[in-house]
């Protein structure tokens, strides 16, 4: 079974790029699985934090490197992606060295 981990990043209730995530599942091979890999409980980062990297951060990264690939799904915000799907990309990167996309 290869498991696909889809992000969105959009965190409104109403998001419609939700609701495409949520098309995507539907649209899978068999043998194919895909889950959300949620990003609204993440903190703002912070490199004050890296010392004691918060569980949900952890979560976060074990959620992504569980999985065989990620899909990005995203609205554009001012010409470029959502503060939040940012943030979560550099809760990804860290600590130095330990990026959670790698591979
Ligand atoms: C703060 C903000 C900035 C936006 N900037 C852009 C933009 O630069 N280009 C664009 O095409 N749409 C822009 N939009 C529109 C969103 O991309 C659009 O409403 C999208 O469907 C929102 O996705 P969602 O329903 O998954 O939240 C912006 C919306 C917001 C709230």
């Amino acid at each position: 079974m290869t498991k696909i981990g889809y992000i969105v990043g959009s965190i409104g209730t109403t998001s419609i790029n939700r609701t495409l995530g949520g098309a995507l599942v539907n649209l899978l091979p068999e043998g194919v699985e895909a889950v959300e890999i949620p990003i609204k409980q993440l903190p703002f980062f912070s490199t004050d934090l890296e010392g004691d990297f918060p569980q949900v951060a952890l979560d976060f990264k074990e959620q992504i490197e569980s999985v065989d690939g990620v899909i990005i799904i995203t609205p554009e915000y001012n010409r470029s992606i959502p503060g939040v799907l940012k943030n979560a990309i550099e809760w990804a990167s860290r600590p130095y060295g330990n990026f959670s996309f790698g591979g």
